[in-house]
C-alpha cells in the first residue's frame, strides 16, 4: 500500500509536543516586556536544562573568555535568541539521538549531523550578516527532523530508493519523492508546525533541499541547504542521503558564495566543530 503524505502526517502525534518550559521561553524571548529575571525564573525551575544552558553557553561555539556561571549572565551575554536556540537545543535532542535506521543512521548519527550542520548555519548566517543567525541555529538543527518519522515507514521502499539513486543516479530526495510521494523536508514541517515554531523555520525545514521555493525567507533557507551539503560534504554522519547531493547553484548564487569562499566555509567550520560533542 502506498503511503500518503496525509497518513504520515498524522504520525507526527508521535512527536512529543515540545516541554512547557521550552514554550515557555520561546514566548518570553519573542516579548519584548521580559526580562533577565522572567527567563532565568522560568529555566531554573528545571535543574538539566539549567545545567544544559550553562554548559553550552560555555563551550567554545560562544566563545566567551570567561567562565558564564548563572542563567542571568548567559541571557545577558549571550542574548535571549541565543538563550531561545540553546533552550530548543536541548529539547530536541533525545529525539534526535534516536537511530534513524532507514536513513542508516545509527543511534546519535542524526544527532551529531543535526548539531553540525546548526553550528555551520550559524556560522555562514554570520559571515553573510544575516541579522537572525540564531534562527539558522534552530534551522539549521531541525532541518532533517522529518526523518525520524519517516524513518519507521521507509523499511519496505528502502531498496526502491536506493535502486534508484544508485541506477538513475538521482538524489536521495529525488528518489524518496518518486517512491513515497513526498519526502522528508515535508514531514519535518509539520513537526515544526506542530510545535508552533515560526513560518520561516518551517519553511526552510520544508525547502532545505529546493531552497529555491522558499518564499517567506529565501536566505535563511538558503543557508541551512548550504550548510547541510557542507556536512554532507565534510562526511559528517553521512547515511545514504550524503551520497549523491544536489549542492544548487543558483542558491549559491544568489547567496554570493563562490568556489574560494566555500573552501574557506569548509576550513573555518572545521574548526568550529571540534567542540561540537560539548552538549
Ligand atoms: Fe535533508
Amino acid at each position: 500500500m502506498k503511503l500518503t503524505l496525509e497518513e504520515i502526517t498524522r504520525r507526527v502525534v508521535d512527536i512529543p509536543a515540545l516541554p512547557k518550559v521550552t514554550n515557555d521561553i520561546m514566548r518570553l524571548t519573542e516579548d519584548p516586556d521580559s526580562n533577565v529575571q522572567d527567563i532565568e525564573r522560568v529555566i531554573m525551575k528545571d535543574q538539566s536544562l539549567t545545567t544544559r544552558i550553562l554548559r553550552l553557553a560555555n563551550s567554545a561555539h560562544y566563545g566567551y573568555p570567561r567562565r558564564i556561571s548563572t542563567i542571568s549572565e548567559a541571557s545577558v551575554l549571550l542574548g535571549f535568541q541565543a538563550i531561545r536556540s540553546i533552550t530548543l537545543t536541548a529539547s530536541v535532542n533525545g529525539l534526535l539521538m534516536k537511530e534513524v535506521s532507514g536513513y542508516g543512521l545509527k543511534e546519535n548519527e542524526l544527532w551529531r549531523q543535526s548539531q553540525s550542520c546548526a553550528i555551520i548555519s550559524r556560522h555562514i548566517a554570520k559571515k553573510l550578516r544575516f541579522a537572525k543567525v540564531d534562527q539558522a541555529y534552530v534551522a539549521g538543527l531541525l532541518r532533517d527532523i522529518g526523518k525520524v518519522i519517516v524513518s519507521y515507514y521507509l523499511n519496505d521502499h528502502f531498496k526502491q530508493i536506493m535502486t534508484m539513486v544508485e541506477s538513475d543516479g538521482i538524489s536521495f530526495l529525488e528518489a524518496e519523492e518518486k517512491v513515497l510521494g513526498f519526502h522528508h523536508g515535508q514531514v519535518g514541517a509539520e513537526v515544526a508546525k506542530k510545535w508552533n515554531l515560526p513560518e520561516e523555520l518551517v519553511e526552510a525545514i520544508e525547502y532545505h533541499h529546493s531552497p529555491e521555493e522558499a518564499t517567506i525567507n529565501f536566505k535563511l533557507t538558503s543557508i541551512i541547504h548550504l550548510a547541510d551539503a557542507i556536512v554532507m560534504m565534510m562526511g559528517i554522519g553521512l547515511g545514504v542521503d550524503g551520497m549523491i547531493y544536489n549542492l544548487s547553484q543558483e542558491t549559491l548564487q544568489a547567496l554570493g558564495v563562490d568556489g574560494l569562499m566555500l573552501e574557506q566555509l569548509i576550513s573555518e567550520v572545521s574548526d568550529l566543530l571540534v567542540d561540537e560533542d560539548a552538549f
